[in-house]
C-alpha cells in the first residue's frame, strides 16, 4: 500500500515536471470525496449514466473512474489537461475527452446526467456560482440528473458556501459525506420530468 503510494506520488512528480501544471495534484489523488463520487454515480441505473461533464476535472482521477457513455473533462489549465489526456491512454476502454473551459466565462455545451464541480468552487463568488448552476440545471442538465458540488466551513478558504443559497428552487438536495477541512459533497438533483 504504500509502496503503491510512493511510486504513485513519482508518477504524479514526474508529470509535474513535465507539464508544470500546479503542485496540488502530486499528492491529492484517491481523496475520500472522491471515491465516494464515483460510487455513488456509478450506482446509477445505466439508463442515467449516458453522459458526465467534469468542471475543473484536473487529472481527470474522478472522471476517469466514472462508468458512463461519454465523459467530458474540462479545466482552465492546459498543462493539467495535457497530463489526463496522458494518464487516460493507459486506461481500458473509450478515454474521456478533455477540453480547456474557463468557469464561468466559458458555457457548456451538450445535455449530461452530471455534472461535478468541486474542489475549486471555494474561490468563486456566491452569486457568480448561483447564477451559473441556475443555468446549468435549467439548459444543461437532463431530467433527473444532477449537479455535484462541495461546501467547505474553514475561513482559510475565500468562500463557505452555503448549499442552500446554491440550490436552484426545486432541487433534491442530498449530502453524500463530510470530508477533511469540513468539506461536505452535495447532489442536487432534478426533478425526473419537467412539470
Ligand atoms: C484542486 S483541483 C481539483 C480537481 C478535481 N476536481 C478533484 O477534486 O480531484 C481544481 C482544478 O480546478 C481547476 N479550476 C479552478 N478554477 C477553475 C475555473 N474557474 N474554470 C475551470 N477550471 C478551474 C484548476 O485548474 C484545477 O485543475
Amino acid at each position: 500500500m504504500r509502496i503503491a503510494r510512493t511510486l504513485h506520488r513519482l508518477e504524479r512528480g514526474l508529470l509535474q515536471r513535465y507539464y508544470g501544471f500546479d503542485r496540488w495534484h502530486i499528492g491529492h489523488a484517491g481523496e475520500r470525496y472522491a471515491a465516494d463520487i464515483v460510487r455513488c454515480l456509478n450506482g446509477w441505473p445505466e439508463a442515467d449514466r449516458q453522459s458526465v461533464v467534469e468542471i475543473g476535472c484536473g487529472l481527470g482521477d474522478i472522471l476517469r473512474r466514472l462508468h458512463f457513455r461519454s465523459r467530458l473533462g474540462l479545466d482552465r489549465d492546459p498543462r493539467v489537461l495535457a497530463a489526463a489526456r496522458l494518464l487516460s491512454r493507459f486506461h481500458r476502454g473509450t478515454p474521456p475527452r478533455f477540453d480547456v473551459f474557463d468557469f464561468p466565462k466559458a458555457l457548456p455545451s451538450g445535455a449530461y446526467n452530471a455534472i461535478i464541480m468541486v474542489n475549486w468552487i471555494h474561490e468563486v463568488d456566491p452569486d457568480q456560482l448561483r447564477e451559473a448552476i441556475d443555468a446549468y440545471f435549467t439548459r444543461y442538465l437532463r431530467p433527473g440528473g444532477s449537479v455535484v458540488l462541495d461546501t467547505v466551513d474553514d475561513p482559510a478558504y475565500t468562500y463557505n458556501h452555503d448549499v442552500q443559497r446554491l440550490a436552484p428552487a426545486g432541487a433534491v438536495t442530498v449530502h453524500l459525506g463530510r470530508y477533511g477541512r469540513n468539506r461536505d459533497i452535495w447532489v442536487l438533483q432534478k426533478a425526473a420530468t419537467n412539470t
